[in-house]
């Protein structure tokens, strides 16, 4: 089959703000003859200290708008706290669509390890879910698992992204829990399982005791939006296509900048 590349529908990615262009950036490699329509959900941000059932009604109201207007090939959601809360309920609202989903990489994770200690960093949200808990205990049970749900690091790490400084302490704070000694065998991998926290792996690297895996799963989301989104010969990328939409309806100067950072008009 061959298609003039504006004949085919874009790729939609999500998230409650910028922790979705982690995903985004690898999705681009993989599908380069796709429209990228990147939503940040600002307006409801952060998402990791909403209660259950006002978050997912907000993502599933929203979709309903999203799908109508932007009529996507895909949606991925590149959000731990949105999918493992509501990806089930977005498939089940809207069954046409392809959802593809972001969960802790807790499976990849148990079958790395050599220690068998491995920490998950996350939203509260995100280590509270049910989904989380039955992740550890279909694929890790073998393994020490620590949970350590993060009050501020997504919000760190919007400011950090957009240019503010952000101190040491502020992120060891956050992330000294992912460090266990037990037995003479230590942590070897965490988990990055909220998508905005690959941002700040340079960080965490040079802060961390001693050095560990980073786990962050934005490729493998990647390579399996790639396999559900047709290939389509001789297409090449729209002009200009490619966007981002804040439901803020606000976006400040440096998230606009941000955003142009990754060749989204917003
Ligand atoms: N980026 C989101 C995730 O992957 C969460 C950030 C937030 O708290 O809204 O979990």
């Amino acid at each position: 089959m061959t298609a003039a590349a504006n004949e085919l529908k874009p790729v939609l990615v999500f998230d409650s703000g910028i922790g979705g262009l982690t995903v985004l950036r690898e999705a681009r490699v993989l599908m380069p003859e796709r429209g990228f329509i990147y939503i940040a959900d600002d307006a409801g941000f952060p998402y990791g200290s909403w209660e259950e059932a006002a978050l997912k009604e907000r993502i599933v109201d929203l979709f309903a708008k999203l799908l109508a207007q932007y009529d996507p090939e895909v949606c991925i959601i590149a959000c731990n706290t949105a999918f493992t809360l509501a990806g089930a309920a977005l498939r089940a609202a809207f069954p046409q669509m392809t959802f593809v989903g972001t969960v802790p990489a807790i499976k990849p994770a148990a079958e790395r390890t050599r220690s068998g200690l491995v920490s998950v960093l996350a939203t509260p949200g995100t280590v509270k879910r049910a989904y989380t808990r039955d992740l550890i205990q279909s694929f890790a049970t073998q393994c020490h698992v620590r949970l350590v749900g993060s009050q501020d690091l997504a919000r760190l790490a919007e400011a950090y992204i957009r240019g503010d400084v952000v101190s040491d302490e502020a992120v060891m704070t956050e992330i000294e829990q992912c460090f266990v000694e037990m037995d003479g065998r230590k942590t070897d991998i965490v988990v990055l399982a909220c998508t905005h926290y690959p941002f700040m792996a340079n960080i965490f690297r040079r802060l961390a005791p001693w050095p560990v895996d980073w786990l962050d799963p934005a490729e493998a989301i990647a390579r399996r939006a790639r396999s559900l989104v047709p290939q389509v010969a001789d297409a090449v990328h729209p002009d200009d296509f490619d966007f981002a939409v804040f439901t803020s309806g606000a976006p400040d100067f440096p998230t606009r900048r941000l955003m142009q950072g990754f060749g989204l008009r917003a």
